[in-house]
C-alpha cells in the first residue's frame, strides 16, 4: 500500500470507529488512564505549557494536559476530523478554553520549526504511513529541550483484553497475518522499536518504560459489546462473518471474558510501553 492509501484507509476506519468511541468513551478513557498519567509525567507540564497531541482521537492525555496548564494551550490534531469532533466538544463540556483542534496526518505537521514545549502521542504510532518521517515531524515541531513522549502496545501475549476477541474471531476466520510494515495495533511492539526512531531523529535521553492497565466492564456481555465495535483490529473481520459464526464468536468470547471476573467485574489486564525522548 502506498502512503496515500494508507491514509485514505486510516481516515475512513476511525471515522466509521469515532461514534463508538464516543458512546464507550468512560470505558475507554478509564482503560487507558495509567497510560495518559505515565505520559504527563514524562513530559513535566508547566502551566504555561504549548503542548501538542498528535493522533488525539476523542481528546485524551491532551485535555488533562490543557488543565494542568490554564496559562499554556493544547493543540490536538489527528487524521479524522470525526474522532476530532468529539474531542473538541469533550473541551467545550469542560470548560477548557485553551484547546484548539487541527486535521492533519502526523508526518506532515502545518505548523512551525519549535512551536511546541512538548509532544504526545498515545496509541497513534502504528498506524503512520511512516513513524520515522513522522518521527523527524514531532522533532522539528518542538523546541530545543522540549520532550516527545508516545505510547504503543506491547505483545498481543501481554494483551488479553484484545487477544480474547481475536483468537476468537480467528476461529471462524482466517484472519491474514498483519503487514510488519503496516498499519497494526501491535506493529510497534518490540522494545526498543520506537526508541531507536527517536534516536534516528536526533532526540536524545530517550527512555522506555511498561504500564499496565485494566479494561474493566460490568459483564462478561458487556465487554463482548464493547471490545466487538470498538476495537480497530476486529472491526473489518467482524463484518466479513455470517450471523451464526458471529453468535458463536460471541459464545467464545462471553466465556472467556467470565474467566476473568473479580469483585462483580471483569478486569481484562494489558500492557502499554511509554516512551520519552528530549530535542537537543
Ligand atoms: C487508537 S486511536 C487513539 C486515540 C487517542 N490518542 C487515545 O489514546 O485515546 C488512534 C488514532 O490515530 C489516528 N490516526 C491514524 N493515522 C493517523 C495519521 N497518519 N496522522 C494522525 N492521526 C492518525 C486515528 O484517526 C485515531 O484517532
Amino acid at each position: 500500500m502506498s502512503a496515500g492509501e494508507i491514509l485514505q484507509a486510516q481516515r475512513a476506519r476511525w471515522a466509521g470507529l469515532s461514534a463508538r468511541w464516543d458512546t464507550w468513551g468512560p470505558t475507554i478513557l478509564d482503560q487507558l488512564r495509567p497510560v495518559g498519567a505515565a505520559i504527563i509525567e514524562g513530559l513535566d507540564i508547566a502551566d504555561d505549557q504549548r503542548h501538542l497531541e498528535v493522533a488525539a482521537g476523542t481528546g485524551e492525555p491532551g485535555l488533562s494536559v490543557a488543565k494542568l496548564a490554564p496559562r499554556g494551550s493544547v493543540m490536538l490534531t489527528d487524521l479524522a476530523p470525526e474522532m476530532l469532533e468529539v474531542a473538541t466538544r469533550r473541551a467545550r463540556e469542560q470548560g477548557l478554553g485553551n484547546v484548539e483542534a487541527r486535521v492533519c496526518s502526523a508526518d506532515d505537521l502545518p505548523f512551525d520549526d519549535a512551536t511546541f514545549d512538548s509532544v504526545s502521542v498515545r496509541f497513534g504510532y502504528m498506524f503512520f504511513p511512516d513513524p520515522a518521517r513522522a518521527t523527524a515531524e514531532f522533532a522539528r515541531v518542538l523546541r530545543p529541550g522540549g520532550r516527545l513522549c508516545s505510547a504503543v502496545w506491547v505483545e498481543p501475549e501481554n494483551n488479553p483484553w484484545t487477544t480474547i476477541l481475536t483468537r476468537a474471531i480467528a476461529t471462524e476466520v482466517a484472519l491474514a497475518p498483519p503487514d510488519p510494515d503496516g498499519p497494526n495495533m501491535f506493529r510497534c511492539a518490540a522494545a526498543g522499536y520506537v526508541s531507536a526512531l527517536y534516536r534516528d531523529a536526533g532526540l536524545r535521553d530517550v527512555a522506555e518504560w511498561d504500564v499496565g492497565l485494566e479494561l474493566v466492564t460490568r459483564s462478561p456481555e458487556q465487554y463482548w459489546e464493547m471490545m466487538s465495535g470498538h476495537l480497530s483490529l476486529a472491526a473489518d473481520a467482524l463484518q466479513q462473518v455470517d450471523e451464526p459464526a458471529r453468535e458463536r464468536i460471541r459464545t467464545r468470547v462471553i466465556a472467556t471474558a467470565s474467566t476473568f471476573e473479580k469483585d462483580g467485574r471483569v478486569r481484562v489486564p494489558g500492557v502499554a510501553r511509554c516512551i520519552v525522548g528530549t530535542r537537543a
